[in-house]
């Protein structure tokens, strides 16, 4: 069984099918492939888990070829895109072939890129397995790699034609990183949907302990609401920057301590307290709403509390660093109350600065 969901873009318009036997129906994943090439990019880690049931249903209707690259976020480079695209070369893939992104956020985000500039753009189908790639990678067209100097400076919008969303493949995620992707399933309900947080509140449980139809109603909600917000506004011009809540502070928290202590949807748990607390400060959150949150990230097993002295000098230039800054403002993402989010050109920076340290 699959429920469906629509990204309404025109003529770039796509499903994303949730469910829990996406590699069984041969005729559900193959329906959006249009030629006879297709080209699986994944990981050693995923690839053992789930590459052999994908080539069961592929390969004998496809020249279906693999690429692993090695798995975590320092390999999401340049050389590996052009790996990819070698192989792709040699495999004499055509403009009609299709890519597939078989793995997390930094395969679904490689595959992208590739698939956006492959003979000027090829097909592209994203298969995401874990719970962060699930909510919110996969979905919304969002491509690239990183740079030495910063995180995903080099990359494109480009949607994929389909994707497929198999909440049984979360059974083998690591605990911590399904509780990072918990904190983005979170954001949702702080900045759109009270109704799916005071939900969230009530289920929490039966999240972490993979109950079926509890996880396939968190990431129905979840990529609902992305594809929403994409849906009006796909090039982050306006209110898709609402997806940042809690975002500017979470990079900040995770360039301070060089990308080594927290996965980042730790870090933005973190970073969503902050936000949550300087909105109380505004007079937007009550300290109940506050305390919901930290309540709920910390059920879902996130940290809500940076763990050490913070240097308010430091966070304060390094969140100006973050490219959400235009024109030299820092715009943070702010909520309004539970459930409405709101973006913010200027806050007075005492009041940051306390909302920081209060948050330690
Ligand atoms: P990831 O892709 O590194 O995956 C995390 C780990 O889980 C990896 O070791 C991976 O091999 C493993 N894994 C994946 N699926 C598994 C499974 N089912 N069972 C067991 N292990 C599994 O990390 P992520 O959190 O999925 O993604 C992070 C990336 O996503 C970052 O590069 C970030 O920039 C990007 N991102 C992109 C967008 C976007 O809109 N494009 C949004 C958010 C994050
Ligand atoms: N992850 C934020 C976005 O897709 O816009």
């Amino acid at each position: 069984m699959h429920e469906t969901l629509t990204v309404e873009l025109g003529s770039r318009t796509y499903p994303i099918y949730i469910g829990n036997d996406t590699f069984s129906h041969e005729n559900f994943l193959t329906q959006h492939i249009k030629g006879k090439q297709v080209f699986i990019v994944s990981n050693a880690t995923v690839a053992k888990l789930y590459m052999p049931a994908l080539l069961k249903v592929l390969n004998t209707v496809y020249q279906a070829d693999t690429y692993l690259i090695p798995d975590g976020e320092q390999y999401k480079t340049l050389e590996t895109y052009s790996r990819v695209i070698d192989e792709l070369m040699r495999k004499r893939h055509n403009r009609s072939t299709t890519l597939i992104a078989l793995g997390g956020g930094v395969i679904g985000d490689i595959t992208g890129f590739v698939a956006a500039t492959y003979q000027r753009g090829v097909g592209f189908l994203q298969i995401p397995t874990t719970l962060l790639a699930q909510v919110d990678s996969s979905v919304g067209g969002k491509t690239g790699v990183n740079h030495p100097d910063g995180k995903n400076m080099i990359g494109a919008f480009y949607q994929p034609s389909s994707v497929f969303i198999d909440v049984d493949a979360l059974r083998s995620l690591p605990e911590r990183e399904f509780s990072a992707g918990l904190a983005e399933v979170v954001k949702y309900g702080v900045i759109w949907d009270a109704g799916f947080f005071s939900w969230l509140e009530g289920n929490m449980q039966a999240l972490l302990a993979k109950d079926r139809s509890a996880l396939v109603t968190a990431i129905k909600m979840s990529c609902k609401i992305k594809a929403l917000i994409v849906s009006e506004d796909e090039r982050e011009e306006g209110v898709r920057a609402i997806l940042n809540f809690g975002h500017t502070f979470g990079h900040a928290l995770e360039r301070m301590t060089r990308y080594t202590q927290f996965l980042h949807g730790e870090a933005v748990s973190i970073g969503m307290v902050m936000a949550a607390d300087l909105s109380r400060r505004l007079g937007w959150l009550s300290c109940d709403d506050v305390s919901r949150l930290e309540n709920l990230l910390e059920a879902g097993g996130l940290p809500t509390k940076f763990g050490q002295p913070i240097n308010t000098t430091e966070m304060l230039s390094s969140m100006g660093m973050d490219k959400k800054v235009v024109d030299g403002k820092l715009r943070l993402v702010l909520a309004k109350t539970l459930g409405s989010a709101q973006i913010v050109e200027s806050v007075d920076s005492q009041m940051l600065r306390d909302a920081l340290i209060s948050n330690v």
